[in-house]
């Protein structure tokens, strides 16, 4: 269980079975503070009108999409996950909402054919606690690989507050009131608690900040809202 948590069909097959409610939980459940952490994150990337190259890593849904053109409104954006199930549902709104003008790519990061040196960003919102160190290991080699020099990343991820009292509130909440959540309204608990066990295993970004300075990446260790998100971000030097 332990390690197989991890493994590359547990991690795709779990978002597949998500996938049908993933969206409405997001709105259900996160009182406004995934919004706010999504646009947060990306403040660390700097703000241009030009046609940057951009990367969305783990994208789910495109749940990042519009706080990423609200940043950067003229870039050129590229969005990749490896969870069929999600990607039908970023493909719709790719169509919809984007006038399909964003690049969707199936792959797994950790065994990808993305172009190096490419990207003047790389972007991740929500997609770290399912990798172990060794995997964020490659994904930090991945990203300084595909970055051009100068180019610069952010990650955030769920994290549990450093604060006991906070962290015990925050845990209940995630560990249990979500799964009833996910229970009454989409008849699934069980993929929502998992996100708790992989939230209460990652901690928070700080083993992230270690492993990506340990590549090369100039890289800053982030913490939002008392540690209740966490994250990394940085520069290819
Ligand atoms: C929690 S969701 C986050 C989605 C979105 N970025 C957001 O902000 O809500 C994590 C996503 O990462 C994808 N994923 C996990 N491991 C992956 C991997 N190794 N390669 C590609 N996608 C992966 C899953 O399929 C899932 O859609």
């Amino acid at each position: 269980m332990e390690d197989n948590i991890y493994s590359r069909d547990y991690v795709k097959n779990l978002f597949n079975q998500m996938s049908s409610s993933y969206e409405q939980m997001n709105y259900i459940t996160s009182f406004g503070f995934s919004i706010r952490w999504r646009n947060q994150f990306l403040e660390s990337i700097r703000k241009t009108d030009e046609a940057v190259e951009v990367i969305d890593l783990l994208t789910g849904m495109g749940e990042d999409w519009q706080a990423i053109k609200k940043r950067l409104p003229n870039s050129k954006l590229t969005a990749l996950d490896f969870s069929d199930g999600m990607l039908k549902y970023a493909k719709q709104k790719c169509k919809h909402r984007f006038g399909n003008a964003i690049t969707i790519l199936q792959q797994d990061i950790l065994e990808n054919n993305l172009p190096s040196n490419y990207f003047d960003n790389v972007v991740c919102a929500f997609g770290l606690k399912t990798f172990n160190t060794e995997q964020l290991s490659i994904l930090a080699q991945e990203t300084k690989r595909i970055l051009k020099t100068g180019g610069r990343f952010a990650f955030v991820e769920v994290s549990t507050p450093e604060n006991s009292i906070l962290k015990l509130l925050y845990g209940f909440y995630l560990g249990r009131i979500i799964p009833i959540l996910g229970w009454m309204f989409l008849g699934n608990p069980e993929e929502y608690r998992m996100l708790w066990v992989y939230t209460s295993k990652f901690v928070n970004a700080r083993n992230a900040a270690a492993v990506f300075t340990k590549t090369g990446l100039k890289t800053n260790f982030v913490s939002y809202f008392y540690g209740c998100a966490s994250g990394v971000c940085g520069e290819k030097v």
